[in-house]
């Protein structure tokens, strides 16, 4: 190159600084990571070796404070103001009527809608384009200058974009806005923390604040925080015009290269701003962070100046909260479930709280290992969180409410229902009672299984029934079940004579169910309805399935390596065995006309997932990636590597990566594991475990 070292820095910086925007900002990154880094080693070197030639704003500087001992504060010339909350649509119907009250017949308010982002609010100052200080809200009056840490984030410019009409940068300009870390990044920094031993975060807000609270720059730099913008506080030298509005705010801010929430929205009508917060608050978990609420703005800002504050909070916005996902209650105690493959499952036994509107008394604790890098303690208030549909779960302790009676939680070592030692398997997080044959724990969620809808389907048979003649020794398998005779119910509150007959012939008729079904109901893992279906549909009878290699399972279109270990593993077992004989004394079908299953299973286009293509990314909880992608293919998905237009679903877990990115970029359905399962349940009674 023969340019002179200050062009050729100036071209540099041009060059980063747009990268930075087309993918912190736009989230449409152009290049790949290393030649970025080759972009960024480069301005470094030339740097290096012309010191003269180095500015705050270059993007060399991000992190180029020394560790501070304190911050100074900073006055706000213009407040950081609070926002009024509304929960309810009588709360929304009193603010719009307060607002059209006080404006008069003769204005018609119009909106915009933003999402709340659950993070932090700052202001950034910029001078003559320049970011020159950031600072936190504090109390509204007064904050504090966090301008190094701020720096760091790359979707914060350093130096502004020149407008497109070529009209000047304004003088002076002060931006605010939320910083918050995505909830991906923050299940990812958690997993670093705990596996430095460190105690992990609460929450992604908790999280930013704690990053930008780091005295050292460096700290902050490691941390994923991000910074959508939604307010101007004050700008000197420049004409904007005297009609702005707030959705022009959001615009000008975009055009100054700031990220502006794309889900912002602007509405003339108060009925469609409402339908729009209803509409979010049931989709927002398809966000990729957290938010609590949608804010909503009077439009015009000549009206927000009329309507002015009170107090705090002004008149012309309100923030419509959505319910509460998070509460903080006792941990009373822990206890220990097991389930139907043996896997022990610690569960938290709380003080009744209430969350989102239902009383929460149990909540999941996952495994031993969680329990132990989170400190969670007997006794210690804990933060309960529970997002969806999904069942509540215990996020962490409250260390700072602890009085030293906590107890610290010693996993058992033996199974509380047969006393077993507990196992641990390579690998794995879980432990688990070994012992298959006799565990009562096991029987009775296996029994359960047996007669659930999507296996043998007894009505009258659950799990009050199960742990009954477990208990007392009637059923010490699930073959067992067809050897009941009235006389067992002897006894039993509630059994009258009509009920039991029902019982035992709801029993004798599952008898004739398909040879899938049974299949189902012996509950190998990963066999749900639609593999049943082919593995009965190709070999006809569980005598000949018995006799199969994983080879010849492997064979069948959409099963997998995975699923056919486990069908040979658990079929091969002396326990299975005799229940497998048991069960055919019993008179239980144990064939299937070939042809007719077989055609069923062959017309694939029926299947739930037929004509969708996925691509996995990323690490799922629970299933391995060739477990997921068989899944897919069993029930009819196509499973490639490369995201493209034509790509279904996305389905990602943690740490994805740029599959990930392009998924966005194009809009596509991006599922987790969750969703994925609910998929492909959805369309049936299959339940695959
Ligand atoms: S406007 C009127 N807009 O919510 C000025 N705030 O309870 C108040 N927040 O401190 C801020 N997203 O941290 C505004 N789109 C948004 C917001 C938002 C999140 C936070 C912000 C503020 C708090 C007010």
């Amino acid at each position: 190159m023969t340019a002179d070292p200050a062009s050729q820095i100036a071209h540099l910086r041009q060059q980063i600084n747009e990268q930075n925007y087309q993918y912190y900002v736009l989230d449409n990154p152009l290049i790949d990571d290393a030649a970025y880094d080759r972009l960024m080693t480069e301005l470094r070197e030339l740097e290096a070796r012309f010191p003269a030639l180095v500015t705050p704003d270059s993007p060399t500087q991000r992190v180029g404070a020394a560790p501070a001992s304190h911050f100074s504060k900073v006055p706000h010339r213009q407040p950081m103001l609070s926002l009024g909350n509304a929960f309810n649509h009588e709360d929304l119907a009193a603010w719009y009527e307060r607002v059209t009250r006080l404006l008069g017949d003769e204005q018609h308010p119009s909106f915009v809608v933003e999402p709340k982002i659950d993070g932090l609010a700052v202001t950034l100052i910029y001078e003559a384009g320049r970011f020159v200080l950031g600072a936190t809200r504090g109390d509204g009056a007064v904050g504090e200058d966090i301008s190094a840490n701020l720096r760091t984030i790359k979707s914060i410019p350093l130096t502004l974009r020149p407008p497109a009409d070529d009209s000047p940068l304004p003088t002076r300009i002060e931006v605010r806005g939320e910083v918050y870390m995505r909830t991906d990044d923050f299940d990812a920094l958690n997993r670093r923390l705990v596996a430095a031993g460190e105690r992990p975060v609460a929450n992604p807000r908790n999280a930013a604040a704690g990053s930008l609270r780091q005295k050292d720059p460096q700290m902050t730099a490691e941390r994923p925080l991000r910074f959508f913008a939604y307010a101007l506080a004050d700008s000197e030298g420049v004409a904007l015009p005297a009609d702005m509005g707030q959705w022009d705010v959001l615009q000008y801010c975009k055009a100054l290269g700031f990220a502006v929430n794309p889900h912002s929205a602007f509405f003339e009508q108060f009925d469609a701003v409402v339908a729009y917060c209803d509409r979010w608050m049931t989709r927002r978990d398809t966000l990729d962070y957290e938010v609590d609420g949608a804010v909503i703005k009077v439009h015009n800002l000549e009206q927000q100046r009329q309507l002015g504050t009170v107090a705090r909070d002004p008149r012309w916005a309100i923030a419509y909260k959505f319910p509460a996902r998070e509460a903080i209650t006792q941990l009373t105690s822990i206890s220990i479930n097991i389930g139907r493959t043996g896997v022990a499952t610690p569960a938290a036994e709380l003080a009744p709280v209430e969350l989102g509107g239902v009383i929460v008394r149990n909540a999941s604790l996952h495994n031993a290992d969680y329990i132990r890098d989170r400190d969670i303690r007997v006794g210690d208030y804990v933060t309960v969180k529970r997002a969806g549909d999904v069942i509540p779960q215990v996020v962490g302790p409250v260390v700072g409410r602890r009085d030293g009676s906590e107890q610290v939680y010693q996993f058992p070592a033996t199974c509380p229902a047969c006393g077993s030692t507990l196992e641990r398997i390579e690998g794995e997080a879980a432990w688990r009672c070994p012992n298959f044959g006799i565990c009562p724990a096991q029987l009775v969620r296996r029994v359960e299984h047996f007669v659930s809808r999507g296996a043998m389907d007894i009505v009258g048979i659950g799990e009050r029934q199960a742990e009954l003649f477990v208990s007392r020794g009637i059923i010490r398998d699930v073959a067992d079940l067809y050897r009941l005779t009235a006389a067992d119910f002897e006894g039993v509150e509630g059994y009258g004579a009509k009920r039991i007959q029902n019982i035992l012939t709801a029993i004798e008729q599952s008898k004739q169910r398909s040879l899938d079904r049974l299949l189902v109901a012996l509950g190998i893992r990963y066999v749900g309805s639609v593999a049943a279906q082919s593995l009965a549909g190709t070999f006809g009878s569980i005598d000949s399935l018995m006799q199969a290699t994983p080879d010849e399972i492997e064979a069948i279109d959409g099963i997998g390596p995975v699923v056919a270990k486990s069908v040979v593993d658990v079929l091969q077992r002396v326990d299975t065995r005799q229940v497998i004989e048991k069960l055919r004394t019993a008179g239980v079908t144990m064939t299937a006309p070939v042809t007719a299953a077989a055609a069923r299973t062959s017309a694939t286009s029926t299947l739930p997932l037929a004509g969708q293509t996925f691509v996995l990314t990323g690490t799922l909880p629970t299933l391995s990636r060739e477990a997921a992608a068989e899944l897919i293919q069993q029930y009819g998905g196509k499973v490639t590597t490369s995201v493209t237009r034509k790509t279904s679903y996305v389905v990602a877990g943690a740490q994805a990566g740029r599959k990930l990115t392009t998924a966005q970029q194009l809009g596509l359905a991006i599922l987790d594991e969750a969703d994925l399962l609910q998929l492909m349940q959805s369309s049936g009674e299959n339940r695959v475990e």
